[in-house]
């Protein structure tokens, strides 16, 4: 990497690029220019993965290419824009998806994190509807707010967090998405009261989070379920109580659910994994009357619909995006929670790669006992 000139003028770095849907990733050098007013430069220092990457790569939200990907990480600032008043030159900061302005009629709500002001982005540009980042000259488009692959990123300040530097380096990574969006949705989304049957499908970080908020709030029983059996051991140090492989049983996932608690279904259940046939098993799996399921996982494709007759019967489905976390009213909290050890998110990292190596990081993706990859920069 090298600057061109001293700060705040264009930086040249590596960042991974893809070109066009479902095309490896490419890192190439390119061109991140100086932040404007409210935004920052960030010097990433360590990123991750997130099974919706992925889906990124191939064209989730839209499919804008060229692109950066990459929405988890964490860096450190190298320039700040002159409106920018809260944060400094050196401070650490986690790049965000979404932003809370506190006043708009979601925010002013205290029921949803979705802000009107600071939405996610989905023009692949920034809010004044320009890109920061070009390739010898031609501009790429920017992923969500963030592109954290990539050695330097432009964000606007209130799309960050400022962390306390106390938090490791990959654990501010991880709670920029994944681990956040399931452990936020079993405080945001729902209210769990103490005792209550509690199913969480699909054994990722995120599946691990909601497993984690779940028992924090004394869940009782918390089922975990997932077609690789490795799951079993993590979801254990993350709290589930029960463990079902359903490849194993050859029973549809909502009668095994309904098996394991006489059956009357769970109070609530979290879809963490993206099929879409898991919808209505979900949603089958809660009880009549009573039970919410959370829809967290994220897919390309729908496969038919939801059913009628199960939701009729008196059940609850949510969306939920970032698990309904606020970063200014609810992220600190969470943050607190890290730096206390009330979770390890070391049983998270499963593989580490260089930004080089990026493609590899996919590659790591399939390995039955990832769950997540760290890059290092
Ligand atoms: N809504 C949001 O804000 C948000 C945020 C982060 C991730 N996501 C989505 O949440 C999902 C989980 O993300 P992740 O990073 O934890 O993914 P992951 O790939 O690490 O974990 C998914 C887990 O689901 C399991 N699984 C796959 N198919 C299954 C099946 N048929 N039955 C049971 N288990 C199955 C896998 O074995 C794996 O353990 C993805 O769809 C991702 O795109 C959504
Ligand atoms: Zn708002
Ligand atoms: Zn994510």
């Amino acid at each position: 990497m090298t600057n061109t000139s001293s700060s705040p003028g264009i930086i040249r770095c590596k960042a991974a690029v893809v070109w066009k849907s479902g095309e490896p990733l490419k890192v190439e050098e390119i061109e991140v220019d100086p932040p404007k007013s409210y935004e920052i430069r960030i010097k990433m220092l360590c990123a991750s993965m997130c099974h919706t990457d992925i889906l990124c790569c191939k064209g989730l939200p839209v499919p804008l290419f060229p692109r950066i990907p990459g929405h988890e990480g964490v860096g450190m600032i190298e320039s700040v824009g002159d409106k920018v008043t809260n944060l400094n030159k050196g401070d650490t900061v986690m790049p965000l998806y979404l932003g809370e302005c506190g006043e708009c009629l979601n925010c002013s709500s205290g029921k949803t994190n979705l802000c009107h002001k600071y939405p996610i982005s989905l023009t692949g540009l920034l809010r004044d509807g320009t890109s920061r980042i070009s390739i010898n000259g031609e501009r790429i488009y920017h992923h969500f707010s963030c592109s954290t692959w990539s050695e330097y990123v432009v964000i606007e300040a209130c799309y960050t967090y400022k962390v306390d530097p106390r938090v490791s380096l990959p654990h501010a990574s991880f709670l920029c998405c994944g681990f956040t969006t399931g452990f936020g949705a079993a405080f945001r989304e729902i209210t769990l009261e103490k005792g209550s049957a509690v199913a969480v499908i699909g054994l990722g970080a995120v599946g691990l989070g909601a497993a984690k908020g779940a028992q924090m709030q004394g869940a009782g029983k918390i089922i975990g379920i997932d077609i690789n059996d490795l799951k079993e051991e993590k979801g254990k140090a993350f709290g589930i109580t029960d463990f079902i492989n359903p490849k194993s049983s050859g029973k549809s996932v909502s009668d095994l659910i309904k098996d394991a608690t006489g059956g009357l279904g769970v109070d609530f259940c979290f879809e963490c994994t993206g099929v879409p046939d898991l919808l209505n098993e979900a949603v089958d799996g809660s009880k009549v009357g009573l039970g919410t399921t959370v829809f967290i996982g994220a897919g390309l494709k729908t496969s038919g619909e939801l059913k009628y007759i199960p939701l009729l019967c008196g059940r609850t489905v949510k969306g939920s995006i970032y698990g309904g976390v606020r970063p200014r009213s609810d992220l600190p909290k969470i943050v607190e929670n890290c730096i206390n050890k009330e979770f390890n998110l070391d049983e998270l990292i499963t593989h580490e790669v260089s930004l080089d190596e990026i493609n590899k990081g996919f590659e790591y993706m399939k390995h039955p006992k990832s769950v997540k990859v760290v890059i290092k920069f």
